[in-house]
């Protein structure tokens, strides 16, 4: 392809431009420090909060079926984001992959895409992370004022005072560095775990066996004017909207999807990764694994405990313990919750500056964003700009809507992935895979029809808004980074290539 919305960066460029020192970020991760940075955002709001709000309204005990659904669709992504992540070892993720393969205009749409995964992602997160301090605070006795908080059943409108306050301090910690960050999340992921232990283990001896009847509840008509909050699919196939059923895992799945979130973010910290070839995917598939395991066994064990048309919204593994009379493993609980979440913001905080940061570096945003902190090596700026916006965000962020805008642009960003390991193994033959994903062209394929499934799941209405996001996207390209981007300038600046 001849276009220049079609030019492609080079593997190697990338790789090169990792290595100017101005642009050079520290290399200091290893295989384990990737295992625990993936559990440490990978388990966070989705199976902490949304949990709760899938098995009161999609799913009922059948959540855990959803779990499987969306880990196996996560686990053919993972695949493919493997081997990219070992074969283009650079930050940016699905951005760098799709520039070193499909072109600078899809590379553009995918990069703008994680912008809105990860900067809604921290938001929700800082979120779901408010909701389990207010928990807290309740187990102590004292109460937000409900203009400064976000619980279950408030009508104020308000700002969430907490998760504001959250991104801002992550985002001061961020900028002084990222062996700092890893350092605390590694205690940090050991709470988290631990935590998820004490659920599944004691939550086991709470199980009343009614609970799971039905497992599947039946299938229930969605009522008369929230048909754009159905899932896309329903309404394309004239389908009467309805909630629970089999339909209803599916749709669960695609809400829950936001609970695996995160090993894709893995692979945005390949530049930072000591021998990115081989920690890379172990880091990410490892991650994902472990993962899966507990978010079946938690969601068993909380719908188990109570009933799922009783469960709370906002704090629903703790809320489960206080119902079954154990305020003070819901204590506990909630202090857990709340700690483990302060990492999973902080990466996808993280993750979302480092793409920011590799789109600067091309020209496709200002590369005022890609000069490194001279001191501290971290892209301070973009860290700096995105965790205010993210902040006021977060403050004013209807959670569920927002997971599944958070949902749909990840899936998308899957699908993108999954067509471009199959084109880099065309283009690219040559390059050395330390990680090859299995039964190419199958798998891929297989991993777009599966994330594709998982989209047309969602709401209508976040299929507007997506396409709202994308549109502007689009709009900026042509106006902005067309003609700023580091290849264009480049090639018009390059010697004349010499007659014939
Ligand atoms: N997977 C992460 C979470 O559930 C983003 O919070």
């Amino acid at each position: 392809m001849t276009s220049p919305l079609f030019r492609t960066k080079k593997v190697e460029q990338s790789i090169r431009d990792t290595e100017e020192p101005e642009h050079a970020l520290k290399k200091s991760l290893s295989a384990l420090d990737l295992t625990v940075f993936g559990v440490g955002v990978i388990i966070g709001t989705g199976i902490f909060v949304l949990t709760g709000t899938v098995a009161k309204d999609n799913a009922g005990p059948a959540t855990a079926l959803a779990f499987v659904v969306a880990g196996v669709v996560c686990a053919l992504a993972a695949l493919c984001y493997a081997e990219f992540a070992s074969t283009v070892p650079v930050a940016g993720s699905a951005y760098t992959f799709s520039y070193a393969s499909l072109g600078e205009l899809p590379a553009w749409i995918i990069g703008w895409d994680l912008v809105l995964e990860f900067a809604l992602g921290t938001a929700v997160v800082a979120v779901g992370w408010s909701g389990y301090i207010q928990s807290l605070m309740e187990n102590a006795g004292w109460e937000m004022p409900a203009a400064l908080g976000s619980r279950e059943g408030s009508d104020v409108f308000g700002f969430d005072i907490l998760a504001a306050v959250l991104v801002l301090v992550l985002t001061g910690i961020l900028v002084l560095g990222m062996k700092l960050s890893a350092r605390v999340t590694s205690v940090v992921v050991a709470i988290k775990v631990t935590v998820v232990l004490v659920v599944i283990i004691a939550g086991a001896f709470f199980i009343t066996a009614d609970n799971y009847d039905p497992f599947i509840p039946e299938s229930q008509p969605v009522p008369a004017g929230e048909s754009l909050d159905s899932p896309l699919i329903q309404l394309m196939f004239g389908w009467a909207p309805a909630n629970f059923g089999v339909m209803g895992i599916f749709t669960a799945a695609s809400v829950v999807f936001f609970a695996f979130i995160g090993f894709d973010i893995v692979a945005t910290a390949a530049e930072e990764t000591r021998n990115p070839q081989r920690d890379m995917p172990r880091g990410i598939l490892g991650s994902l694994f472990i993962c899966t395991v507990l978010y079946v066994l938690v969601s068993l064990v909380v719908t188990g405990m109570q009933h799922y048309s009783e469960l709370s919204v906002d704090a629903p593994l703790a809320d489960a313990f206080k119902a079954t009379g154990h305020p003070w493993f819901a204590g506990f609980i909630s202090f857990g919750a709340a700690v483990g979440l302060t990492t999973v913001c902080m990466i996808l905080l993280l993750g979302q500056t480092r793409v920011f940061f590799a789109m600067s570096r091309d020209g496709l945003l200002p590369t005022f964003f890609s000069r490194v902190h001279p001191r501290f090596r971290t892209p301070h700026r973009p860290t700096i700009l995105l965790g205010v916006v993210i902040a006021v965000l977060a403050g004013f962020t209807p959670l569920n809507e927002l997971a599944a805008l958070v949902n749909i642009g990840t899936l998308f960003a899957f699908v993108i992935v999954a067509i471009s390991v199959i084109i880099l193994r065309r283009t690219r033959p040559d390059l050395h895979r330390a990680f090859r994903t299995p039964w190419v062209p199958v798998l891929p394929i297989v991993s777009v029809g599966a994330s594709l499934w998982l989209m047309l799941n969602l709401p209508a209405e976040t299929w507007v808004r997506f396409g709202i996001w994308m549109a502007i996207g689009i709009v900026v390209y042509f106006l902005y980074s067309r003609t700023h981007s580091r290849m264009a300038r480049e090639k018009d600046t390059s010697p004349a290539p010499p007659a014939s």
